[in-house]
């Protein structure tokens, strides 16, 4: 029975400690609700470049296929390549206007370098 015991404490534990190293969580991302994505659950939560987008705030403004106010990321997926990857990351962060329109996109400052190229690799996947 004791044994028991410490081994739920030791899960416990483990769990605990695991959430508190949690990558995806960044100051500055906005801990909002994330919003349903109509997505295939295959994909859903898989890849780290989406669950990043689903913590932060970019589904106000986009969704997967369908143009909100920005462009679908299908759409950027289309759009773009593997070459525009660093390009796409910078618009990102420090947010810009110009390429689908005069809407602006608003910066994320704070966001690391690392995870906006997570995000863009996982819009890169949605190419058809
Ligand atoms: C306030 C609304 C808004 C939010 C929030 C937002 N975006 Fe955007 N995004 C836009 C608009 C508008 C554009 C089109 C900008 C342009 O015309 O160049 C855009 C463009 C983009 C592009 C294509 C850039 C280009 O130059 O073609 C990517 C990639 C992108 N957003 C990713 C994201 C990600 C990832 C997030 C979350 C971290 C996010 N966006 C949050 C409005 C938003």
């Amino acid at each position: 029975m004791n044994r028991y015991i410490l081994v739920c404490t030791a899960l416990i534990l483990a769990s605990c400690g695991k959430n508190q190293a949690d990558p995806n969580k960044e100051s500055n991302i906005m801990l909002e609700e994330p919003l349903v994505v109509a997505v295939d659950s295959a994909a859903a939560g898989k890849h780290k470049g989406l669950a990043l987008i689903e913590g932060a705030d970019c589904l106000t403004c986009h969704k997967i296929e369908t143009r909100v106010v920005g462009p679908s990321y299908q759409e950027v997926a289309d759009k773009y390549t593997e070459a525009d990857m660093d390009m796409l990351a910078t618009k990102i962060i420090d947010g810009g206007k110009g390429n689908w329109g005069e809407i602006p996109m608003t910066p994320h400052a704070g966001m690391s370098r690392e995870n906006a190229i997570k995000m863009v690799e996982y819009i890169l996947t949605l190419k058809k």
